[in-house]
């Protein structure tokens, strides 16, 4: 179980003190859009502080910071690279894998993966579905067919059950993945207790499962690389594989971190889209999606399957799911946290009247981002109607508050160090959407009775944090049962969110 507190409590300040605050001696949160724009995008501000002697390039000391947490088997990666020039040569050979026209090339891979988790939907019907471990599932298969090669993609749709009569679902590798998450706030928070926290809690042991599989997948992949055929199907792997030296624990970091970053993420959005179209409250919108998905796609006649034959509809022609899904990112974006930077050397950084120097830490949080006034009421409120034009709203005034909401949204981060999987994860994400809620019998799924007797049918907002109505659900299950489901799918307060009980059952 999660417990921080640490964004909700940054979001106050900044409801009380404004776009600029002082969140630690070395750290500033700031909410203030041209300086945000100036951190991430025009100055590319770096994930690592190189301190140098003044005019020399001489280093003196390295603070390394938050990302440096994120490399795997002793070797840094693009994400957790500090120096922005790097990161830059890492990321150029990188991004034709996953740029959209690749994607869309490739659509029948993913086409092939959401009819298995259909097909898995359709024989569960009438038994409780961890529908968050069903996505987790489909994300894995997915990104590790963009790591490995679509050949060697995992296949979790396949080998798990997804429905448990207790209720309680396990999968050691997703397990495993998630006791290393669940430790972020002692890495980088009081590092220097890490391992015995590991050790305590148990998950020193847990962990090594996934770490184990993510190895064992890349050495078998490896094996096979001298085979021509295996070259010509383009995956990371076969991008990196020479670049770095076959140096397996350098591959393997960087593909360790891009599966798990395309996973976790992939999933808590999924499952929060489901959830909230799933709400009594939300029905309508359900519905109005269903209708739009059946005018814009053929379905088969016999299965009842959406057929999308024009991956570039799901983009152009489709405004209520566009809708609903931009305002899933804004209310649950999968990572919410500070996105922390350094003031690079030089003469540091003006900010409300104060001279901000190298090497302090500078930091926007989505979360406070896409609360912003902008947006208009009801902020924690899901509204997929604030991206939709309105009856008295011209052309040109929309136009420009879509750009203005655009301004604000961090979810795949901004500027260079943005999401490397952004458009496979919305492509993905989209249809995958298309094709449960166009399927005529699966739009009957609701929130399961047995693990939710109390369904809230108002609009209520979800919150972040555990709460004062917090539960362990471990020790007290009487208590946690009779939860409603907006506080059994309370977010998880962290750098990346998730449903904080990690569980969302669903029925037909
Ligand atoms: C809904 C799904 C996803 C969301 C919300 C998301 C969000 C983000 C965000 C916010 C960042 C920047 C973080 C920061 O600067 O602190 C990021 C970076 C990254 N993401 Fe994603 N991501 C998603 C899916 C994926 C997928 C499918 C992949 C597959 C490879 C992926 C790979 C990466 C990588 C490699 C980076 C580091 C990029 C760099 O430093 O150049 N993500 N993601």
């Amino acid at each position: 179980m999660r417990k921080e507190q640490g964004m909700l409590h940054i979001h106050k300040l900044h409801q009380k003190y404004g776009p600029i605050v002082q969140v630690s001696p070395d750290e500033i949160s700031i909410t203030d859009l041209p300086i945000v724009k100036k951190i991430y995008m025009n100055d590319n501000y770096p994930k690592e502080f190189f301190n140098c002697e003044s005019n020399t390039t001489r280093v003196l000391n390295i603070k390394k910071g938050f990302y440096s947490q994120f490399g795997n088997f002793s070797n840094r990666n693009l994400f957790s690279t500090g120096d922005s020039k790097e990161h830059i040569n890492k990321k150029k050979p990188l991004q034709k894998i996953y740029s959209k026209t690749f994607v869309l090339k490739h659509s029948g891979f993913l086409t092939q993966k959401i009819n298995k988790l259909v097909n898995k939907l359709i024989t569960l019907k009438n038994k409780n579905v961890d529908v968050y471990s069903l996505f987790g599932s489909l994300a894995m298969d997915v990104v590790t067919g963009y790591e490995f090669g679509f050949e060697n993609s995992s296949d979790f749709l396949t080998i798990q059950d997804f429905q448990e009569k207790n209720l309680e679902y396990k999968n050691e590798i997703f397990d495993s993945f998630r006791d290393s998450s669940s430790l972020w706030f002692w890495v980088c928070m009081v590092p220097q207790l890490y391992s015995y926290v590991a050790i305590w809690s148990g998950k020193n042991k847990t962990m090594k499962k996934g770490r184990s599989w993510i190895w064992n997948k890349i050495n078998e992949v490896a094996a096979c690389m001298s085979i021509e055929d295996l070259k010509k199907q383009e995956s990371t792997m076969t991008v990196i594989f020479d670049k770095y030296n076959r140096d397996l624990a350098r591959i393997g970091s960087e593909l360790a971190d891009h599966t798990l970053a395309g996973a976790d993420t992939t999933q808590t959005t999924l499952t929060y889209i489901m959830w909230q179209l799933s709400r009594p409250a939300n029905a309508t919108w359900k519905k109005k999606l269903h209708n739009e998905i059946l005018e814009t796609f053929p379905t088969n006649k016999k299965t009842n399957y959406v057929i999308i034959d024009d991956y570039n509809k799901l983009d152009k022609e489709m405004p209520v799911m566009n809708a609903i899904i931009k305002e899933n990112f804004r209310l649950h974006a999968a990572i919410p946290g500070s996105e922390r930077r350094f003031v690079p050397n030089g003469d540091g950084l003006k900010v409300a009247g104060y001279n901000i120097k190298p090497g302090t830490v500078v930091s926007t949080q989505p979360y406070s981002l896409h609360r912003a006034d902008v947006f208009g009421e009801e902020i924690d409120a899901f509204k997929p109607e604030r991206w939709l034009q309105e009856i008295n709203e011209t052309e040109n005034e929309y136009k420009k508050r879509l750009q203005e909401f655009e301004r604000h949204m961090m979810t795949f981060g901004q500027g260079n160090r943005m999401c490397l999987g952004m458009h496979l994860a919305v492509t993905e994400i989209k249809a995958c959407v298309a094709s449960i809620f166009g399927h005529s019998e699966l739009i009957s799924y609701h929130i399961s009775p047995e693990w939710c007797p109390l369904v809230d049918t108002t609009n209520k907002a979800v919150q972040m944090g555990y709460g004062t109505k917090f539960v362990d659900k471990t020790f007290d299950r009487l208590a946690y049962h009779r939860l409603s489901d907006v506080e059994k799918m309370r977010m998880a307060d962290s750098y990346t969110t998730r449903p904080l009980y990690d569980e969302c059952w669903m029925t037909i």
